[in-house]
């Protein structure tokens, strides 16, 4: 029998994560032994957390979720340089006596928009909210080569910084007009899981337009509630889930397990 690697998740709240399952499918699929367990931390106990964690030697790396991913950015190691960019991590790795820093949230959500095969290549993209969920997939987002992004939110300064942010990389704006219908509007605001989807604006959509949820439920959310009244192009983010866990795993064990198998068996979970 192999070594038992240790591996786990670490926020506040965590109970409701779906990580444990996720790389306990993965593992199982790609016969490797780990270890992944949900750690409940809060602020203050983040980094001596850490510390303890990696002095493990089985330990092979962590999940990091909210509201830990900007101080993880923090941690003494190496940091991608899309995670320095964003000021956010999730994913770390212990090899060669030293952490890696990443963030696979961005290429979680590409990997999972073109495996539903939408190419964000120029494409009219909206997104609505400008918090930390929406900054991590920006930079992969806005190196896709869209034709422009809007960023439209409760908050604008918020909108406005993230432009000023990343207008280096791609087209952005704060206003939209009404006759460019928007080919993909994204939802990254918190707001997502509870009560109902209203926004204020008037969005411009047509008949192709995809609706994706960074939020992400075992029920209907109340953005693709919305959107489903306009559209059969509807995703929510467990398939982003499933895709950055996937590019997790990757990075702990040099190979990316299969992922079809596990967002079916959360699909079943579903009904
Ligand atoms: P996260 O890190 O999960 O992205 P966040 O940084 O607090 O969380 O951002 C949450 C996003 O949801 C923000 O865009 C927030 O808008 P503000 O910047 O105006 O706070 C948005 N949001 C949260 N609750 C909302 C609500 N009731 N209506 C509209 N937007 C909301």
């Amino acid at each position: 029998m192999s070594k038992r690697l240790k591996l786990g998740v670490v926020g506040d709240p965590i109970e409701h994560s779906l990580s444990p399952f996720i790389h306990s499918r993965f593992s199982r699929n790609e016969n490797i032994n780990i270890n992944y367990l949900a750690y409940k931390v809060n602020d203050d106990d983040f980094d001596s957390f850490i510390k303890e964690f990696f002095q493990d030697k089985e330990a092979r790396g962590l999940n990091i979720t909210l509201p830990h991913k900007k101080r993880a950015a923090m941690i003494e190691g190496k940091i991608s340089q899309e995670a320095q960019y964003i000021n956010a991590v999730n994913t770390i790795v212990n090899k060669d006596n030293m952490l890696h820093l990443f963030s696979t949230d961005g290429i979680g959500f590409i990997n999972d928009i073109e495996n539903k095969k939408f190419s964000l290549k120029d494409k009219n993209i909206l997104i609505i909210g400008a918090g930390a969920a929406v900054e991590s997939i920006l930079y992969r987002v806005a190196k896709a080569k869209p034709f422009k992004i809007t960023i439209i939110n409760r908050t604008i300064e918020k909108a406005e910084r993230l432009i000023r942010k990343f207008a280096n990389m791609t087209k952005m704006q704060t206003k939209f007009e009404q006759d460019e219908p928007f080919d993909l509007i994204i939802n990254g605001t918190s707001a997502g899981l509870t009560g109902e989807f209203s926004p204020e604006e008037n969005i411009p959509t047509d008949l192709n337009t995809h609706f994706y949820d960074l939020n992400y439920s075992l029920t209907e959310t109340p953005f693709c509630k919305w959107a489903n009244e306009k559209s059969d192009i509807v995703y929510d983010g467990m398939g982003m889930l499933v895709c950055q866990a996937a590019h997790s795993f990757e990075k702990w064990f040099n190979v990316f397990p299969n992922i079809d198998t596990v967002i079916n068996d959360l699909n079943q979970m579903r009904e």
